[in-house]
């Protein structure tokens, strides 16, 4: 039997509101549920007729309008695009991707990101500036200490992957992790001691109520000195003022940031010349289409035959 006849739920009737790229997602996801009704944003349909919704960046009061939903589909990782709609149903579920295909990416960003302080690409970046060829002995990469905030579907691959080259890895969750080779810590009690061991600092954390600021002039502080910065998460979770003091009093030795508070980051913005920052402009892992479109078709097929859904977000929480 193939995947797409496998659906349980032969006519749902899906929305697509994924900003820029509703087409692509539209082409993906009636060549997996062929039988099903699915429209874009962009075409007419009846608000109340629809019982699923796949969202990105959606616009704002859409929400309002879709009066029938049995559940939201998030076609990222991250949820806070869709917990902070004002008119975000109380009683509809709301679900994530897991993965996806962004392990894999999100992997190979960090090992870059990683290795780009360890081995002082930063340092030596600022040498070619100015012609100069001064050698530096070659740090011992199990010496070096990664901290990876948060160990969910991303969080858990990097500091794998990190662990597997060489690096000593630590990890710091909210509910205690037990990860092969990797020393861990939970709660906000433990905070303090996991980033006062981090070299590198990873943020591999959702934006929630709960982890917005929490990398701040104090908990930044806490950091050795000369540590670098690695956010690939959300510009939400770093005081932007906080880092940069940091940086420029010497505290810390640089930052690699895929995420900013205001995105697309503004012409003016401090970050874009500032010596000990790199940029990347949020790419650090995208979401597969087809890895995704099964994951959603798998979940409408769950929640149609009155079963959990994989990713479902937990409301409390806020991921
Ligand atoms: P998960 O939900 O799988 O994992 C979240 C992790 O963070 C869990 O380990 C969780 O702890 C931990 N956590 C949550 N709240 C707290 C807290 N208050 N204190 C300590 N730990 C906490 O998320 P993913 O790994 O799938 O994704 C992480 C984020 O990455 C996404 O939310 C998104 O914002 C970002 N992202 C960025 C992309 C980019 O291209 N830049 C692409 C994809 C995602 P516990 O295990 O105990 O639940
Ligand atoms: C995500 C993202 O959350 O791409 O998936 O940022």
């Amino acid at each position: 039997m193939s995947a797409a006849s496998s659906t349980a739920n032969a006519n749902p009737k899906i929305l697509i509101a994924a900003a820029g790229v509703d087409e692509q997602w539209k082409e993906a996801m009636v060549s997996r549920l062929p039988d099903a009704y699915i429209v874009t944003q962009h075409e007419n349909y009846d608000p109340e007729t629809i019982n699923f919704t796949l969202l990105w960046k959606q616009p704002q009061g859409l929400l309002k309008s879709l009066t029938n939903l049995q559940a939201i589909f998030s076609l990222g990782a991250g949820v806070d695009h869709v917990l902070s709609a004002p008119s975000l149903p109380t009683d509809v579920p709301v679900i994530r991707l897991e993965d996806a295909g962004m392990a894999d990416q999100m992997v190979q960003y960090h090992l870059y990101a990683a290795l780009h302080f360890m081995r002082d690409f930063d340092i030596y970046a600022r040498q070619q500036a100015k012609a100069d060829w001064a050698q530096h002995d070659v740090a011992r990469i199990s010496k070096c200490r990664v901290g990876v905030m948060g160990l969910g579907a991303l969080g858990a691959a990097v500091a794998s992957a990190l662990t597997q080259i060489g690096f000593a890895v630590s990890g710091w969750s909210r509910t205690m992790k037990a990860i092969d080779g990797i020393t861990t810590y939970a709660g906000s009690e433990t905070l303090r001691e996991f980033l006062s061991q981090s070299d590198i600092l990873i943020c591999m954390l959702p934006r929630t109520a709960e982890t917005e600021g929490v990398l701040n002039g104090k908990t930044l502080s806490h950091l050795p000195k000369d540590a670098a910065v690695i956010n690939a998460a959300r510009g939400a979770m770093i005081v932007e003022a906080d880092l940069l003091r940091l940086l420029d009093t010497g505290h810390l030795r640089g930052a690699f940031l895929d995420v900013a508070v205001t995105e697309p980051l503004p012409e003016s913005h401090p970050f874009w010349d500032h010596p000990k920052i790199r940029i990347t402009p949020h790419i650090a892992a995208a979401t597969r289409i087809e890895e995704s479109v099964d994951q959603i078709a798998e979940n409408i097929d769950r929640i149609t035959r009155g079963e959990t859904p994989r990713g479902l977000v937990d409301r409390k929480t806020g991921y």
